[in-house]
């Protein structure tokens, strides 16, 4: 099993990343990206946690742009926590946004802590999904929202070696399920209302406009702060990424659930003892 915290990001890649996709963020779209795996569900008043909260772009949406109540970011990288919890103070918004590093696992947090658990594009990382996405439901409030971004790979077989391809060229030793394989996986977790969107064309469209970007404008400021190899290594994997979504091997999507209201649970377990 690959310890996702000795398959990190180093400052260089994290600095490369940021040029793409602008400061704070480890993955493509920026907040309009964002409020859109919010999926218009107001969070306005409520706390949110972000699992694998990176370099904290997302954390800094919530508040000004949706009126979060408070955000805790958890990430496996002491780094991104130091990091995240700078910006997040030198934005002034240190009193409603807090990180800790967290070892792959359990959440260390009680049971309903949170009226949202959010993520984007972080659970790719995570060997254990089953597990996860448990302690997600458990930390809920009932009738609390589960809200993720995922990089996530296409459904069958034809795709796998694409899809081994993919996982070798990014080197971060990612698991990669299906949107379908996340539904099934969320259903057993107990969640209901589940809702699924497949972004891959999408992003087919952002990740064609980022390659052009790094092939033109993008890439003398690459050569200056990295070098010739490392521009030219950026733009080979941005290649194998532009195919893969192409293929469908990678095929990024949506997921927004809700844990079901107490009152509901209640009504669901008299059903069941009736039934005894
Ligand atoms: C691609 S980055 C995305 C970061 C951020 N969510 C964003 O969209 O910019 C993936 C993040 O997940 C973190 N991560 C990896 N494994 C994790 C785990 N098991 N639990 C929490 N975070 C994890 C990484 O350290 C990294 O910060």
């Amino acid at each position: 099993m690959v310890d996702e915290a000795d398959s990190g990001y180093s400052e260089e890649e994290t600095g490369r990343l940021e040029l793409i996709w602008g400061e704070g963020f480890l993955s493509p779209g920026g907040p309009e990206e964002v409020a859109r795996i919010l999926g218009g569900y107001d969070i306005a008043g409520r706390d949110v946690l972000d699992v694998g909260s990176g370099a904290g772009g997302a954390d800094i949406a919530f508040v000004r742009d949706h009126g979060a109540g408070t955000v805790v970011g958890v990430d496996v990288q002491e780094g991104f926590v130091n990091l995240a919890t700078q910006r997040a103070v030198t934005a002034g918004l240190g009193d409603r946004i807090t990180y800790r590093v967290i070892d792959p696992g359990p959440l260390p947090f009680d049971d309903a802590s949170f009226d949202v658990v959010f993520s984007k594009d972080a659970i790719i990382h995570v060997q254990e999904k089953e597990a996860l996405y448990t302690e997600a439901f458990r930390v809920l409030r009932p009738g609390g929202r589960l809200l993720v971004g995922d990089w996530l790979r296409g459904d069958g077989d034809a795709v796998t070696p694409q899809v081994d391809a993919f996982v070798e060229a990014a080197g971060h030793g990612f698991a990669m399920v299906s949107l379908r394989d996340v539904e099934a996986i969320i259903d057993r977790a107990g969640f209901d209302n589940i809702e699924l969107q497949d972004r891959r064309s999408w992003y087919l469209g952002e990740a064609t406009a980022e390659l052009e970007r790094l092939c033109g404008e993008m890439r003398p400021k690459f050569v200056e702060r990295w070098g010739e190899d490392a521009a030219q290594a950026e733009i080979e994997f941005w290649e194998v990424l532009v195919a893969s979504l192409s293929t469908g091997a990678l095929s990024p999507g949506h997921v927004r659930a809700r844990k079901p209201a107490a009152a509901e649970v209640l009504a669901l377990a008299h059903e069941a003892l009736a039934g005894c």
